[in-house]
């Protein structure tokens, strides 16, 4: 697949098949494109734990779907009023919810994990990481809500207690189908040379 299609058609795809597996050979290749992202100063610093076995991920599935309930409960509390963006929130709310459900249920469960607090030298290599998928026909969805309960994930993964577990990200087949993610109009968060001026 042509990167640009693969990075124009990578989105949350939060519906997975529970039935079909995810090969360790296609695993192997979503480690290694992600692998090959940059690091501050070539550092290296990140770890990928890559769950399969199905009691852990059904522990991890509760842990999400215990952090996600505060966290919707927010998104009702404000509804935007603009009808359209309304419809919008409630559509993803509604995938998001599903996947909340059935977090412990993708087939893989995959965690990046540093000691260190650097961010930046880790979602390019998540990037990497969903952007590979989808060339395989992979669906992933990037979600952090997992992170309330850290020391909680820690544990069900033996991880040291200075360890940080970025993100959760659940791979799989998807059920839907993929679409071009819906983003802003490109011109308008685009500025040339100083702030606000457009072109
Ligand atoms: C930093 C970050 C954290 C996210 N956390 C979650 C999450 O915890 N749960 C979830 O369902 N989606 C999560 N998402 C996915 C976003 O909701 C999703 O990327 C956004 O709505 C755009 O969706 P689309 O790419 O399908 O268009 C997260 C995305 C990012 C970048």
């Amino acid at each position: 697949m042509d990167v640009f299609e693969a990075i124009r058609t990578t989105r949350a795809m939060r519906r997975l098949d529970p039935t079909v597996p995810v090969t360790d050979e296609q695993l192997w290749t979503i480690l290694g494109a992600a692998h090959c992202a940059p690091s501050g100063g070539n550092a290296q610093w990140l770890r990928w734990v890559v769950v399969t076995d199905a009691e852990r991920r059904a522990r991890l599935g509760e842990i999400y779907r215990a952090c996600w309930a505060p966290v919707r409960r927010r998104y009702d509390d404000r509804v935007p009023t603009d009808p359209e963006a309304a419809e919008k929130q409630a559509r993803m709310l509604r995938s998001a919810d599903h996947l909340a459900e059935h977090m412990g249920e993708a087939p893989v469960l995959i965690v990046p994990v540093t000691t260190v607090d650097e961010p930046s030298s880790v979602f390019p290599a998540v990037q990497n990481l969903m952007l590979a998928a989808r060339a395989l026909g992979l669906g992933t969805t990037l979600t952090t809500t997992h992170r309330h309960a850290a020391d909680e994930v820690r544990e069900v993964l033996g991880l040291p207690p200075d360890a940080i577990t970025w993100a959760l990200i659940p791979v799989g087949v998807p059920t839907g189908r993929w679409g071009e993610a819906r983003r802003r109009p490109l011109e308008s968060v685009v500025y040339w040379d100083t702030w606000e001026a457009t072109r």
